[in-house]
């Protein structure tokens, strides 16, 4: 049976080429790329060869149209969308601010995908996988973001328990700095980036591609074994002892 894969925030970056990645191993998968915009949802439908829907992970109300769009049954879940956390107008007062931050780092990083995972959770077929893209932010400085991801991670162990009674994973990749999205959003410099270059044992930033090759493993039936974890591909920039 081809296998059904949903990938949230599929339309640049790591989602892309997670995307990418399914329908190049698997020509009959039918693979779903989700966004918050239009055009370039319908773009990356149209140069992937997958289907393309429109979807805001953090508004309930378009999640929840979301698994009507599936189809059928959802074998591989990949909650990619998420970034950095918008900073309030500037005329707002600090406190506002503040909460303004720390809200838009929850809802992106976190939110997005419980809606998301409760949403399409009934659909998910024997033998899943649900994979979230976290991050190194999450074991250093804190901050709204890495606070965020390390929440995410909390509340996938949660997940994995709840999912594996019916023979579905769920696992977070950690992923290290990975060049060539847009994460950044243009503030990249290149003291940046060799500063993080610098830091992992492989002295390469880490590719798209990577992460989607260790999503791929972790949606394989060899990996049926491992979830309730925090899988780091990261170069050797953190490590876990
Ligand atoms: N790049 C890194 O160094 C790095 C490191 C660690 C973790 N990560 C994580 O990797 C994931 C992918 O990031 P990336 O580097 O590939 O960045 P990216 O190129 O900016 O891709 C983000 C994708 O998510 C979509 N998106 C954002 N918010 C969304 C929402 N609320 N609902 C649906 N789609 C949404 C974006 O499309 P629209 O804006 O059109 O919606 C885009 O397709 C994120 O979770 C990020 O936190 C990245």
């Amino acid at each position: 049976m081809p296998r059904r894969v949903l990938v949230t925030g599929g339309t640049s970056g790591i989602g892309r080429a997670i995307a990418a990645r399914f329908t190049a191993e698997e020509s009959e998968a039918d693979v779903i790329v989700t966004g918050r915009h239009a055009d370039t949802v319908e773009r990356t439908a149209k140069e992937l060869g997958v289907r393309g829907l429109v979807c805001d992970a953090t508004r309930p109300d378009q999640v929840a149209a979301l698994a009507d769009g599936l189809g059928g049954p959802l074998d591989v879940l990949v909650n990619a969308a998420g970034g950095l956390p918008e900073d309030a107008p500037t005329d707002t007062p600090p406190l506002e601010a503040l909460l303004h931050t720390w809200r838009s780092a929850l809802e992106q990083n976190l939110l997005g995908a419980v809606l998301t995972t409760a949403s399409v959770q009934e659909h998910l077929a024997p033998g899943g996988a649900v994979i979230s893209i976290g991050s190194i932010g999450a074991e250093r400085r804190g901050g709204a973001y890495g606070t965020a991801k390390a929440a995410l991670a909390a509340w996938n162990a949660g997940l994995s328990a709840d999912l594996g009674p019916r023979g579905i994973t769920a696992n977070v990749i950690a992923a290290g700095y990975v060049a060539g999205t847009g994460f950044f959003r243009g503030a990249m410099t290149d003291e940046r980036h060799d500063n993080l270059v610098r830091e992992t044992h492989t002295k390469r930033a880490g590719t798209p591609e990577d992460i989607a090759a260790t999503v791929y493993f972790l949606a394989s039936p060899g990996a049926g074994q491992l979830t309730g974890q925090t899988v780091h591909v990261n170069g050797g920039a953190f490590t876990t002892r």
